[in-house]
């Protein structure tokens, strides 16, 4: 990934952390855009050697991910691969759900993605072809219970991302999914802190993976590196499950 120039959404936590750490370390030339100010983690990156810029943005807003590829193509002249790691989650069933949690969800992880590549794919195509690399979740792929509309907006991102590999495949641009299972992040904390018996939401989300344990971020982050590589040349369309095991069972 040296010299790649990358968007990472949501880089200032968890996953999206993980990625640009690791980006950061292969040499890439980094925008961060976050909602959460992600500039104390690009001064951590220059710090160690790295090549980062920061950018407050909220994806799911249509001036914020045009100005995140502006910032990428005025600090490197050039934009490479986006990688949309930033997302939300909450539980509900459906009829204790408001419209505007469901708005909220669809808003950061389906229009935000929708978004995100839509003002990034054009400067892809300029710089010569690229990537995009989206997040979902094994909950894309499954039916778990009270966790409808997150499921919906991940389902969405896979669809997606198999409709925009063949829209851009001629253009050199290679668009691939991930699909993670519980990762200890803030977002998994979160959800644990707030369900009703903590240590038993604790114990079920780890039991749910073959592995019986947590994923680490880290363990991600190379996925999504490996996808958004040359390494990955013959990939488009694809949906990679990382989640020890929990979908296979
Ligand atoms: N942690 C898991 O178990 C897990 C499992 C499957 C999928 N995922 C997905 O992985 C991705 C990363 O999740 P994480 O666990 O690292 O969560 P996280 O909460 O640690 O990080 C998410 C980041 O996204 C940012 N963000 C939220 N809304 C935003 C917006 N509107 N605009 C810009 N940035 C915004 C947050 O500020 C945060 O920094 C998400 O898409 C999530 O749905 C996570």
């Amino acid at each position: 990934m040296k010299d790649k120039v990358v968007i990472v959404t949501g880089g200032a936590s968890g996953i999206g952390l993980a990625t640009v750490e690791r980006l950061g370390r292969d040499g890439a030339r980094l925008v961060i855009a976050d909602k959460t100010d992600p500039a104390p983690v690009a001064e951590k990156i220059r710090a160690a050697g790295g090549t980062a810029e920061a950018i407050a943005a909220d994806i799911s807003q249509e001036a914020d991910c045009a100005a995140m590829v502006e910032a990428a193509k005025s600090a490197y002249g050039r934009l490479d691969v986006l990688i949309n790691c930033a997302g939300v989650n909450a539980r509900n069933r459906i009829e204790d759900a408001g419209l505007d949690e469901f708005e909220w969800i669809m808003d950061v992880n389906l229009r935000g993605t929708f978004l995100a590549c839509r003002a990034a794919i054009p400067a892809i195509r300029e710089a010569g072809g690229g990537a995009v690399v989206n997040v979902a979740s094994e909950l894309a792929l499954m039916g778990v219970p009270n966790i409808a509309i997150y499921t919906a907006s991940k389902g969405g991102i896979v669809s997606f991302t198999r409709a925009l590999a063949s829209d851009h495949v001629d253009d050199g641009i290679r668009v691939n999914c991930v699909c993670p299972g519980p990762v200890d992040t803030p977002l998994l904390r979160q959800g644990i802190v707030n369900a009703p018996d903590p240590a038993a939401r604790e114990r079920a989300s780890v039991e749910s993976t073959m592995m019986k344990r947590h994923g680490r971020p880290e363990e991600i982050a190379n996925v999504i590196r490996f996808l958004a590589s040359d390494e990955a040349s013959f990939m488009t369309g694809s949906i990679v499950v990382a989640d020890g095991g929990a979908t296979a069972q």
